[in-house]
C-alpha cells in the first residue's frame, strides 16, 4: 500500500476527506461551474494588458497592503448598483469570496465556534468551516427549497451559530432569499448570541431583485460577500469582496495575509472595473437566457426551482446521476451536487443552451419511451 494522505499527522477532521471540486472534463458543452460563458471583450483584454503591464514594473517591491484603489472602485460599484452608498471602509476584498469567506471564518469562527447554513446551499461554506476549524450546523430548508423563518429562527435560538450564513440567490437551488426573511434571521441570530450574518450575493447581479446592501445600514453584525467571478465573467481573476460595518473590514484584517492580493490581481480587476457597463450588458443577455432555459425545461415538463442566478435547478429524476450521466453522454456538463432527485446547468451562449436543451429533451424521450 502506498503512503498517503492518512498516514501523515494531519488534523482529525480532514482524515478520509477528499479535495472539493467539480470535474473538469473535456467536453463540448461545460455548464457545470456558474462561470460566465463569454470571454472578456478585446479591449478590456487590452486595457488589463496595459494595466498589468504597468503593475509588473513595480513587481520589486510589495503591492499595496490595503488595495485602496481597488476598493475605492468597488465601493463606488457597490453604491451605483447597490441603492446604498459605501466607502473605502466599508469594502474588503480578497482572492475570490472563497477567501473572502475563509478571512471572516478565521475571524467569527474557529474552534470551539460553530456556523450554520440552510443546505442544500453553496458547500464551500461548510467546507470552509472544516477548514477554519469551525463546527458546521446545517440549518432546515423546505422541500420547494425555500427557507421558513419560524423553523429557521428555531434552529438559530437552539443552536446559537456564531456565524449564519444566508445564500441569495442560493446555490444550487437558485432562488432569491427575501429581504424580510434575512432580517428575521438577523434578529434571531442576534437575540441567540449574537453571532455574524454573512449573506453571500455571489449571484446577485442576475437575480430580478435588487442587492441587500442596504441592510447594512445599523447592523453592524451583517456581511455581505460578493464576487468578480459571475457576473464581471472573471472567474480565473480570483477576486473576491464583501461590503460592511467598518469595524468588520478592520476585523478580518486581524487575520489576512500581509500582501494576500498580488499587484497583478489589483491591477486586473481595476482594469475589469472599467469596463463595467459593458460587462452588465452580457448580464442582461445571461438573465434572458437563463429565463428561457427556465421555460423550455418546463414545456419539456421537467420541474424548474424559479432562478434569479446565472443556473437552473432542473429534475426530477429517480436517479439524478443516472440522467447526469445521460446528458454527458450527449456531449453536455452540467452539476450534480447531490441534491437527489435535481441537477443544476449553468447558462451558457444561446448555441450551448440549445445543445442542452437537445441533451435533456432526448433524454426525456428516452425516460418516457
Ligand atoms: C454562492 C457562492 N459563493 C461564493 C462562490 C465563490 O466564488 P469565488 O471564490 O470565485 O469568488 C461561489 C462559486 O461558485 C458561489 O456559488
Amino acid at each position: 500500500m502506498s503512503f498517503g494522505i492518512d498516514d501523515l499527522p494531519v488534523r482529525d477532521e480532514l482524515r478520509g476527506k477528499s479535495p472539493y471540486g467539480a470535474p473538469q472534463l473535456d467536453v463540448p458543452v461545460r455548464l457545470n461551474t456558474n462561470e460566465n460563458p463569454y470571454p472578456l471583450p478585446e479591449p478590456l483584454v487590452e486595457r488589463i494588458a496595459e494595466r498589468v503591464r504597468h503593475a509588473a514594473r513595480h513587481l520589486n517591491r510589495y503591492p499595496d497592503r490595503d488595495a485602496v484603489e481597488l476598493r475605492t472602485r468597488l465601493a463606488e460599484y457597490l453604491t451605483k448598483t447597490g441603492g446604498y452608498e459605501v466607502a473605502l471602509e466599508n469594502v474588503w476584498a480578497a482572492n475570490g469570496s472563497n477567501e473572502v469567506i475563509q478571512q471572516l471564518l478565521q475571524t467569527f469562527g474557529g474552534p470551539g465556534r460553530t456556523a450554520m447554513g440552510f443546505e442544500p446551499s453553496y458547500s464551500m461554506h461548510a467546507l470552509i468551516a472544516r477548514g477554519t476549524g469551525t463546527g458546521w450546523i446545517p440549518g432546515p430548508r423546505e422541500e420547494d427549497f425555500t427557507i421558513d423563518v419560524a423553523a429557521a429562527e428555531k434552529a438559530i435560538a437552539e443552536n446559537r451559530p456564531d456565524v449564519v450564513f444566508v445564500t441569495t440567490p442560493n446555490n444550487p437551488t437558485g432562488n432569491a432569499v427575501p429581504a424580510g426573511t434575512v432580517l428575521a434571521l438577523y434578529e434571531a441570530a442576534q437575540a441567540a448570541k449574537p453571532s455574524m450574518v454573512v449573506v453571500d450575493e455571489a449571484y446577485i447581479e442576475f437575480s430580478h431583485g435588487n442587492s441587500l446592501l442596504p441592510l447594512i445600514e445599523g447592523r453592524p453584525n451583517l456581511v455581505l460577500s460578493r464576487t468578480m467571478s459571475k457576473a464581471f465573467g472573471a472567474a480565473g481573476l480570483r477576486l473576491g469582496y464583501l461590503a460592511a460595518h467598518p469595524a468588520v473590514v478592520d476585523a478580518v484584517q486581524l487575520v489576512r495575509l500581509p500582501y494576500h492580493l498580488s499587484a497583478i490581481t489589483q491591477a486586473t480587476a481595476l482594469a475589469a472595473l472599467e469596463h463595467t457597463d459593458t460587462l452588465l450588458k452580457y448580464v442582461e443577455q445571461l438573465k434572458s437566457e437563463r429565463d428561457r432555459l427556465v421555460a423550455e425545461l418546463r414545456a419539456l415538463g421537467y420541474d424548474v426551482t424559479d432562478s434569479d442566478a446565472n443556473f437552473v435547478q432542473f429534475g426530477r429524476f429517480a436517479d439524478a446521476h443516472e440522467a447526469w450521466r445521460g446528458i454527458l453522454d450527449r456531449g453536455v456538463l452540467v452539476r450534480d451536487n447531490g441534491v437527489p432527485g435535481w441537477l443544476r446547468v449553468s447558462t451558457g451562449t444561446p448555441q450551448e443552451n440549445d445543445a442542452f436543451l437537445d441533451a435533456v429533451r432526448e433524454l426525456k424521450k428516452e425516460y418516457s419511451a
